[in-house]
């Protein structure tokens, strides 16, 4: 079953109703990636990727709270720490025991749409006029690019990874992090990534580690082949492949289960000083 937001969730400030929008895609790609072929990695990386955005859409949210002087701010404070640590409980569960952690997985839909639709609510009629105030809350992405010298609205990316699902959760990190859909250029075997490459339009690779034809193999051709880019491979493999990765010329690895954090923590650091393509 698919979440939708309406109108009828609307907490009247368009910034925190693009944030719950973009959480309920993150929870619509988890009710997707049970039974994926790779369900661990796909369910495990929502659940990070839900940690790390509701805590960054939190803030932003108690921010406001504080401008306006909302009177209920530290209880409502207290119902985003629960979720958080109850968050992390469970994604620690689900590492140790998948199939056992399975079933709590329902209580992330059901916090949510409370979170919208009943506990946000209490804020609305406050906050409602209070323009000043709504104006210090900037319609800036869930996780901002780190600089002017960096945007990312220009960045086109090539993401070679062949898990449709994982690829499509992959891709909404990006997208909360302001790169455009449109400049992801998604692929699922190392011929589609070589001609990709060779049109001289990437700014940045992400790769598979397991993709066909190998993400190490692309990265090496790619080298020898004298593209500069950055390289990043994504992997389970552990210590042994991230200085394989390095050795073949990788500029970074990003561990799967991947933590939309650590992604935007990677662009940043790859893409500062970095001329893009446009
Ligand atoms: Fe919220
Ligand atoms: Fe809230």
């Amino acid at each position: 079953m698919s979440l939708h937001w309406n109108e009828m969730m609307s907490v009247g400030v368009p910034s925190l109703d693009a944030d719950h929008r973009f959480l309920i895609t993150l929870i619509n790609h988890l009710n997707r990636a049970i039974g994926d072929v790779e369900e661990y990695l796909a369910v495990a990386s929502v659940l990070r990727g839900v940690e790390d955005y509701a805590a960054v859409h939190f803030a932003r949210e108690e921010r406001l709270m504080l401008a306006c002087g909302f009177p209920q701010f530290a209880r409502h404070r207290q119902t985003h720490q629960g979720f958080i640590t109850s968050l992390a409980a469970l994604r620690h569960r689900y590492d140790q025991d998948r199939a056992g952690a399975r079933d709590s997985l329902g209580f992330l839909n059901r916090w949510l749409i409370d979170h919208i639709c009943s506990s946000d609510m209490g804020y609305r009629s406050w906050l409602v006029l209070q323009d000043a105030a709504l104006a210090a809350v900037g319609p800036e992405p869930l996780f901002a690019p780190p600089g002017p010298e960096a945007d990312w609205r220009q960045l086109t990316l090539l993401l070679a990874e062949d898990n449709l699902t994982l690829r499509e959760i992959l891709l909404t990190f990006l997208q909360g992090a302001g790169v455009r859909g449109d400049r992801v250029m998604m692929v699922a075997h190392a011929d589609a990534a070589r001609r990709a490459l060779a049109s001289g339009r990437v700014d940045l690779m992400l790769c598979d580690d397991d993709f066909e034809g190998g993400g190490l193999a692309l990265i090496e051709h790619s080298r020898r082949a004298g593209l500069a880019l950055p390289m990043v491979l994504l992997t389970t493999g552990g210590p042994d492949r991230r200085t394989a990765a390095r050795a073949v010329g990788a500029d970074a690895t990003l561990d799967k289960p991947v933590s939309a954090a650590a992604l935007v923590a990677t662009l940043a650091a790859l893409t500062a000083g970095l001329s893009l393509r446009g």
